[in-house]
């Protein structure tokens, strides 16, 4: 599974992408906002950090308008992944920009036969958004799924980008379904390496270490 991270926070992709824990990078208009940057300039950065796709989304709601956002922002590395919004327009949108060798992230994705669509307009990415379906009591697992056995049914290439991402279980359960890719904060990629029974057992042999009297250094 790849590892995208969900943010527009240089420092923090920094430090994961040191790890080796980064394979792209996705933004969206909230994450601009709260980063403070210019779309332009930090979408550059975070571009030329890291290796894979940096998702960076267009504002337009026409498909035209959409298009050329799309090419401006394509324009600023190799690496940039155009996002679009799952509307007719935004599938407009990416059967063009898909067809002259962009890469195209679908976004806001709620249902199976959205992502349908999307695969059909040569969408590179589609981003269902998992916690924004459980957070109006709906299974966003349950999306994942459909999307992974549909995608199956009929060899579409389209990766499926878990999205909005809120817990460790959220990242368990979309790597278990075979989504292509999650794209999660920082932080939840961090509580992933967390176990109650890591800190206890490494807790004793502390304890025991200093009663060896040992060093290693
Ligand atoms: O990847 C999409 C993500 O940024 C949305 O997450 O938590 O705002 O639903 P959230």
């Amino acid at each position: 599974m790849k590892f995208f991270v969900d943010t527009a926070e240089t420092d923090q992709i920094a430090e994961l992408n040191d790890l080796g824990m980064v394979d792209g990078v996705t933004t969206n208009p909230s994450l601009i906002l709260k980063s403070g940057r210019d779309i332009l300039e930090v979408t550059k950065e975070i571009a030329e950090m890291v290796d894979g796709p940096v998702s960076a989304e267009v504002v337009a709601l026409k498909a035209d308008e959409m298009i050329a956002e799309g090419r401006k922002l394509a324009a600023i590395a190799g690496n940039i992944a155009v996002k679009v919004p799952l509307t007719w327009d935004g599938l407009k949108a990416c059967k063009v920009l898909s067809g002259e060798g962009h890469m195209v992230n679908v976004t806001l994705c709620f249902s199976a036969n959205q992502a349908l669509l999307a695969a059909k307009a040569g969408a590179t990415f589609i981003s269902p958004f998992i916690g924004r379906l459980d957070d109006i009591n709906l299974d966003g697992m349950e999306l994942i799924a459909d999307i992974r056995t549909i995608y199956d049914n009929y060899g579409f290439e389209t990766q499926i980008l878990a999205a909005s991402i809120r817990t460790v279980n959220h990242a368990f359960q979309a790597a278990h379904i075979g989504a292509d890719v999650m794209t999660a904060p920082p932080s939840v990629i961090k509580k992933m390496a967390e176990h109650p029974l890591t800190e206890q057992g490494l807790k004793t042999f502390m304890a025991d270490w200093e009663k060896t009297g040992q060093k290693i250094l």
